[in-house]
């Protein structure tokens, strides 16, 4: 797949990203306060694995889940302390109702809209009752077409989504409250508004509404 062709050039240019990123920080602390100490969590499309190796530092137990076998291998060798396995987030292994939380950051960014009900229909399979999910995309209705990914022989389309969008998808197969916040990118980002949406599984009264 495109993204065993483009890894090490991913993992160069993004596994050090969130020193530069308060907002994404402050939210991957929210998610992990939400879902609670220790708790089981799936990092779905993790790439390298710095999302994973963060939720680990601030004391989840998490899983890093991706396609791409390279991906995975690096994030493996780059964060020993987590765990990491090859996985799609349409078809995954793990049990109904068996993790507390689900974080998905550009993970959906190469799905066609007629995807979003499909994955998020899975995502909401394997979260318990009072799971969380985080996920994270570019806002807009573009879809842009990259012929040589990061200087690779990668191919790959990004498609945008409005905010109204992922909710819509989300409430359809069963998420029940759904936070949206939509930020300005960092300079050292694509220049795209980055969208990220908080949403629960019915029957928890785990967000507190006051935090970032
Ligand atoms: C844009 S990257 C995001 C990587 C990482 N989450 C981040 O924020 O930097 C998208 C990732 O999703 C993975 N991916 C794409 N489709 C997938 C699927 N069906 N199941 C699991 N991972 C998938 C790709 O291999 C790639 O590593």
């Amino acid at each position: 797949m495109a993204y065993d062709i483009a890894s090490e050039a991913y993992a160069r240019k993004f596994v050090n990203e969130l020193d530069h990123k308060p907002f994404d920080r402050a939210l991957l602390k929210r998610f992990a306060d939400c879902v609670g100490a220790e708790r089981p969590v799936l990092d779905l499309g993790c790439g390298p694995g710095h999302t994973t190796a963060y939720l680990t530092d601030v004391g989840l137990t998490a899983t890093g889940v991706d396609l791409s076998p390279n991906m995975i291998a690096i994030a493996s060798r780059m964060f020993p302390q987590s765990r990491f396995e090859v996985g799609d987030f349409f078809a995954l292994r793990q049990e109904s109702s068996s993790v507390a939380g689900i974080l998905a950051f550009y993970c959906i960014v190469h799905l066609t809209s007629d995807q979003l009900v499909p994955a998020f229909t899975e995502m909401h399979r394997v979260l318990s009752d009072d799971g969380v999910l985080l996920l994270s995309f570019h806002v807009g209705t573009e879809v842009i077409h990259a012929e040589n990914f990061l200087e690779t022989s990668a191919v790959l389309d990004f498609t945008f989504f409005e905010p109204q969008q992922i909710e819509a998808a989300l409430r359809t197969v069963g998420f029940d409250w759904v936070d949206v916040r939509v930020r300005a990118p960092y300079d050292t980002e694509h220049p795209s508004r980055r969208g990220y949406v908080l949403a629960l599984k019915p029957q928890s009264a785990a967000i507190q509404k006051d935090q970032p």
